[in-house]
């Protein structure tokens, strides 16, 4: 049985579609599909596509956050051009974040904008990334400095691609769950907190599914009220400021889901000591993503003064100082710009 969560935004509203098997619906979106996927979702799911999409036009490109950038965006359009799609085209994403951000950016700018579908295959992007209409790309200055707001005209998500995600990715999309738990719902946080190893060891789809669910429907909220970022959708970052400036450190060798994990404790640190937290709370949230084998702590090797200038290049900033947002207890969270002083002790703090 699918579930749908509507996200009603009115002319932009859409469905979210979750369940086993939903994928099939996809041979229902009618014809102008562009289908664009990275070559590992290729390899899994090229022939399921081509069964279920019949012979569409297909962008592949090489697996991995090094293509989210402005040159692959030109070569989907260039591709689309190429093939004579025109403004009635719908864009397809099948795969993970990447995916997604990289043709709903292609989308929003093919012939100044056409429709695009999500059919996310990570757990990261069935929870975060493929429902709110946030698109973009990365650029050597920054991660997702260039991009735009279009919402998909709607998101398939389908469980049973999970059965071939690495564990490492599973745990990426866990870090995404575990932040929604913490600023939004401290019951989510709780039912991640009943045997969260089983999580990473075994995936049970119906206990996903659930969860899944919860979080597209905190997401969506948060969307609803604030499509644009005004203010209540920044605490979808929480975590995020940190975590970016350590992902891109690391040259992304730390994925994004683990350096988010990492970003979580370094602001439960910053709000431990602004006393937004209890000391409790905060080592709950680091046993959490402990159990689920997300790093929890920072290699010496990213100096603290290497943390804070790439924090202080987040697009988020405002008035020259860091942005950061810190949970108001467990399932609470609020944007502040606290002293740099506390950002560094923060960041100490956290040091393996
Ligand atoms: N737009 C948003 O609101 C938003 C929110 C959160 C994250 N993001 C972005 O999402 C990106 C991270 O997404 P991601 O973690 O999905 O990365 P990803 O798209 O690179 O996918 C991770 C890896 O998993 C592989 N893969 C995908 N589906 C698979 C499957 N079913 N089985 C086996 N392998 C599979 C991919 O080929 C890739 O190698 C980042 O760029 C981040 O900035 C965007
Ligand atoms: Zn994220």
């Amino acid at each position: 049985m699918a579930e749908v969560v509507r996200v009603g935004l009115g002319e932009r509203a859409y469905d979210i579609v979750i369940g086993s098997g939903v994928r099939e619906r996809a041979a229902e979106l009618g014809a102008g599909l562009f289908l664009v996927t990275d070559s590992r979702v290729e390899e899994l799911y090229g022939a399921w596509a081509k069964q279920a999409f019949g012979a569409v036009e297909t962008f592949v490109f090489p697996a991995g956050e090094c293509s989210k950038e402005p040159a692959t965006v030109v070569d989907i359009c260039r591709r689309a051009a190429a093939a004579r799609f025109d403004r009635r085209a719908c864009f397809i994403a099948l795969g993970g974040g990447v995916t997604g951000d990289m043709t709903g950016f292609a989308a929003a700018i093919y012939m100044r904008g056409v429709a695009f579908v999500q059919i996310p295959t990570t757990l990261l992007a069935m929870v975060d990334s493929s429902v709110g209409g946030k698109t973009g790309v990365d650029i050597p200055e920054g991660k997702n400095l260039i991009g735009v707001f279009h919402q998909p005209k709607m998101v398939l998500i389908d469980t049973d691609f999970l059965k071939t995600l690495p564990v490492r990715e599973i745990r990426c999309g866990l870090a995404e769950i575990v932040k929604t738990g913490v600023i939004l719902d401290a019951g989510l946080f709780r039912e991640l907190e009943q045997d969260p190893a089983a999580l990473v060891e075994r995936i049970d789809l119906n206990r996903y599914e659930k969860i899944i669910r919860r979080c597209c429907e905190l997401k969506a909220g948060v969307v609803v009220a604030d499509e644009r970022e005004a203010g209540l959708r920044a605490i979808l970052n929480y975590g995020h400021t940190f975590g970016h400036a350590v992902e891109l450190l690391s040259n992304f060798s730390i994925s994004h889901g683990e350096a988010v994990a990492i970003g979580m404790c370094a602001a439960a640190e910053l709000a431990v000591k602004l006393g937004s937290i209890s000391h409790e709370d905060a080592a709950r949230q680091k046993a959490l993503l402990t159990a689920l084998g997300l790093p929890a702590v920072l290699d010496r090797r990213y100096s603290v003064d290497a943390v804070l200038d790439a924090m202080g290049r987040d697009k988020k900033n405002s008035g020259g100082r860091i942005k950061v947002v810190l949970p108001d207890g467990i399932g609470r969270a609020k944007v502040c710009q606290p002293p740099v002083e506390a950002i560094r002790a923060a960041v100490e703090a956290i040091y393996a």
